[in-house]
């Protein structure tokens, strides 16, 4: 089946079909190295102890179940389109249930009001989000004046020996097991979308033009993922006017 990337019920069928088997083929296909980028990316956030933090395209719950492991006191918003990735994701919470709590909808107009969030993480996400600069930009607005947004995404690696080895295996490897386990097209989208996402440079820029600053990346395993950082600047103490609110 062909995959079709324009917006909206494409993408949440997508997830909808591949969420009973989307933890097991996480671990299976990143031989597990997934569960130590989601806790750099944690790490990353910096985050105080009582932070209130949007895990946004939260899926089935683990950079969220991550976050909320962080500290005791922390708070989780977990957002994403899917119903059925939220639905999985809800008997994994275990103790931290009455930290967590998982809110269906979209990362381009967020269930947030402006400025409640200390942080705002997403991970393996923001490359099946179609707005993007939509998305950032409610990013920003849900964050606090000096709280950090961090991407946590697929990149290409940029050694020519890991990215050929990397390819074959993302282009043929990949695809037959999750036809075998799971949904095959949703497995073929997975290196065809990371090939059209931005470069890091391009992506950093994008960061940039929705208003974060001191933005940069780290590669992570040779480049197959990259962390991508920003800040609300502390001195941004208004919230932005929309083109809408500004006066005429
Ligand atoms: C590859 S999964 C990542 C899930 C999780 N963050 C993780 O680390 O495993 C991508 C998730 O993004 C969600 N998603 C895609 N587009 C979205 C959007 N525009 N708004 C909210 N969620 C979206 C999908 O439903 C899916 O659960």
């Amino acid at each position: 089946m062909a995959i079709d990337y324009r917006p909206g019920q494409t993408t949440r069928h997508l997830f909808d079909r591949i969420a009973p088997r989307y933890d097991l083929l996480n671990r299976l296909l990143s031989f597990g190295i997934d569960r130590r980028w989601r806790r750099a990316a944690v790490q990353a956030l910096a985050l105080p102890a009582d932070a209130r933090v949007l895990d946004a395209a939260t899926g089935t719950g683990d950079v969220a179940l991550t976050v909320a492991a962080a500290h005791p006191r922390i708070q989780v918003v977990g957002v994403d389109l899917s119903a059925n990735m939220l639905h999985a994701a809800r008997p994994k919470l275990g103790p931290a249930r009455g930290r967590i709590s998982l809110v269906q909808g979209s990362c381009e107009s967020l269930p947030l009001a402006a400025a409640v969030c200390d942080g705002a993480v997403i991970a393996f996400g923001i490359r099946n989000v179609i707005e993007r600069e939509a998305a950032l930009k409610e990013f920003y607005r849900v964050l606090k004046p000096g709280g950090r947004l961090v991407v946590l995404e697929f990149s290409r690696p940029t050694r020519p020996l890991l990215a050929g080895l990397y390819r074959c295996y993302s282009r043929h490897v990949l695809p037959r097991i999750g036809s075998l386990l799971s949904d095959g097209a949703a497995y073929r989208y997975l290196p065809d979308s990371v090939d059209v996402f931005p470069t890091r440079q391009a992506f950093l820029a994008m960061m940039q033009a929705a208003g974060f600053r001191q933005v940069r990346h780290h590669d992570l395993t040779g480049g197959i993922v990259t962390l991508y950082c920003g800040a609300r600047p502390v001195s941004d103490l208004c919230p932005r006017l929309s083109d809408s609110d500004r006066p005429a």
